[in-house]
């Protein structure tokens, strides 16, 4: 089924480098770095600072051509990690303000170059696969103490509960900005054009109610008007994420303890996820977010469900489920090009408009490599292969319409076409021609 696309291996390497050499920051703001990065996408202008989980998933492309610029990628994301005060350790979902001359930005966030949120963690998952490809151990050595004062502060600062499960307090930090899962939340009561502008607006109030209650998990839970989640899909990518800290720790020569000790802080992660966010309902698997201090659990059906695969966070029988519902014949989630982020059925569901039900590559990653987890190699396979076939017919979106596999749009204006994480397809087809 591949074999066309592996046969064009040297084509897609090119294509992809094109894409990330193009969205590099320009030369003067290059000169400022303390390492490069690669902006999401230049062609709008908005995308100039370095995102989180975007640098990780363009680190895991970069180790295919070019292994120092992954390392780059990955080390600037430590640059600006806070390193004093209550959030000590914590990694910006946004930086580097100032090189770039981001003065909205600066103000929103109230800070020269970084912002107080994160988002998803998969720092020591993209370093434990770029450490693969070129195994650069004083850099893994150097990067293993900050990994490990992150996911600190994830327990200090964001388990509020204690119950193993981080919690979210800005939709931005999910990386699913406007999804349906956070409607409630966010007072989104229907789909209007209006109802999505506001929500914009929305998003940027709550910025000031953040910083109001000083960043702290635990106060906001009872303010009102505030966002207040444990999620299941960024809970699970934690355990992963916590599973790749412990393999770097053996990697770089730390003790078993402190191996054996991550490696039990991962599992914690997946059995409260278990515990808690998993119902299984007429042979369909659903996993919830839980929503407020009070843990409620009505958040949406979305493909964050399968995620769970990704942080091995569900048994084999499970698996099965979530396996059987993207291969189903006619599904919500199954479509021409898959994977929806919110099912077809949603009353909600817009295809076309910014995650109100779009295909997004890197989360199709994550459930590529989830099916992997579990031995489905040839639906693992098949995944790939569409998602391929989405950026022959479109470019390299920012994301796409799951029907049409047409270029998605963000309340009428259409998104950048060459979003560097979309390159995260050469990722899946180097794994494919490595397993061929
Ligand atoms: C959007 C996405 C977010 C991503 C960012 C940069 O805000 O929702 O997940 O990290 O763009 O690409």
């Amino acid at each position: 089924m591949m074999r066309k696309q592996i046969d064009n291996w040297e084509q897609w390497k090119t294509r992809c480098r094109r894409v990330l050499e193009a969205n590099l920051p320009d030369r003067d703001v290059l000169g400022r770095l303390n390492y490069r990065y690669t902006c999401p996408a230049k062609e709008k202008g908005h995308y100039l600072p370095q995102w989180l989980w975007d640098s990780c998933f363009h680190a895991l492309t970069y180790r295919w051509f070019e292994p120092d610029m992954a390392w780059d990628e990955l080390q600037s994301l430590f640059v600006h990690q806070v390193f004093e005060g209550d959030d000590k350790g914590m990694v910006p979902h946004m930086a580097h303000f100032a090189e770039n001359h981001d003065e909205v930005d600066q103000l929103l966030f109230r800070h020269p170059n970084r912002s107080m949120l994160t988002q998803p963690p998969l720092i020591a998952i993209a370093a434990l696969a770029v450490y693969e490809k070129a195994p650069a151990r004083t850099i893994l050595t150097s990067m293993y103490p900050k990994l490990k004062l992150y996911h600190d502060w994830f327990d200090r600062r964001r388990d509020p509960d204690g119950d193993h499960l981080v919690t979210i307090i800005h939709p931005w930090e999910s990386g699913w900005d406007a999804a349906q899962r956070w409607d409630e939340m966010m007072g989104v009561t229907e789909t209007t054009s209006t109802q999505l502008a506001a929500l914009g607006d929305k998003r940027k109030k709550l910025v000031e109610l953040i910083f109001e209650h000083h960043c702290d998990a635990n106060a906001l839970a009872r303010v009102n008007g505030s966002f207040f989640v444990e999620p299941a899909d960024l809970n699970a990518i934690r355990a992963a994420d916590l599973e790749a800290l412990a393999r770097i720790a053996q990697e770089i020569g730390q003790s078993d303890q402190e191996q054996n000790e991550l490696k039990l802080r991962a599992e914690a992660v997946r059995q409260a996820i278990r515990k808690k966010m998993i119902r299984i309902d007429n042979g369909r698997l659903y996993a919830h977010d839980l929503i407020g201090p009070d843990e409620k659990e009505t958040s949406p059906d979305s493909a964050a469900k399968f995620i769970l695969m990704f942080g091995k966070c569900v048994n084999e029988d499970e698996a099965q489920l979530l396996r059987n519902e993207l291969e189903e014949e006619v599904s919500r989630f199954n479509t021409k090009y898959p994977i929806p982020t919110t099912p077809a059925d949603n009353a909600s569901f817009d295809g076309g408009e910014y995650w109100r039900g779009n295909v997004w590559l890197a989360i199709n990653w994550l459930v590529y490599r989830g099916l992997q987890n579990y031995g489905f190699a040839s639906e693992a396979q098949r995944l790939a292969q569409k998602s391929l076939e989405l950026v022959d017919h479109s470019g390299f979106c920012e994301f796409y319409n799951p029907i049409t596999g047409d270029r998605g749009k963000r309340l009428g204006k259409l998104c950048p076409q060459n979003q560097s994480w979309s390159t995260i397809v050469l990722d899946m087809l180097g794994r494919e021609r490595d397993s061929d």
